[in-house]
């Protein structure tokens, strides 16, 4: 799949966003290896730390339904759904794109006039993986 194509998924998934909170709708759009496309938006929560970002939304989703293997996620996002320009993922949704996802898995960040694109080893380099833990002594 074009990543035009997919941005504009995530474009259309930022339109499910629940964030009465701090107004900030985000979008996300994951491509399988097998070639579907898994949605997801912010959820947001009156005690604020169990807000789901929309790429974690999307993860999940498509780990519940069987998928592992991913190729890239289209993210966007701006207040009250309006993008003004990229932004990167946050810490910990980069942390779960690395449970499964290999160095070249592919972010197209929506920036309102097209896109950007950076890859996970490009925003988490030297990151915790399960081989760590699984080898650590003790
Ligand atoms: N948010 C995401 O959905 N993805 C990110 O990568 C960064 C932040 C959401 C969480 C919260 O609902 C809103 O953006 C403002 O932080």
């Amino acid at each position: 799949m074009e990543p035009e194509k997919l941005c504009k998924l995530a474009i259309e998934a930022m339109t499910h966003a629940y964030a009465p909170y701090s107004g900030f709708k985000v979008g996300a759009a994951l491509l399988c290896a097998d070639g579907s496309v898994y949605q997801g938006c912010n959820i947001e929560n009156a005690a604020y730390s169990p807000t789901n970002c929309a790429e974690r939304t999307a993860i999940f989703k498509a780990v519940y339904d069987g998928h592992r293997d991913f190729t890239a996620i289209a993210v966007c996002g701006g207040r009250d759904g309006v993008i003004t320009g990229a932004f990167p993922p946050c810490g910990v949704c980069r942390q779960v794109m690395r449970e499964f996802c290999g160095d070249d898995f592919h972010i197209y960040l929506v920036n309102g006039k097209g896109f950007e694109s950076v890859t996970l080893a490009q925003l988490l380099p030297y990151g915790f993986t399960a081989g760590e833990h699984m080898s650590a002594n003790g």
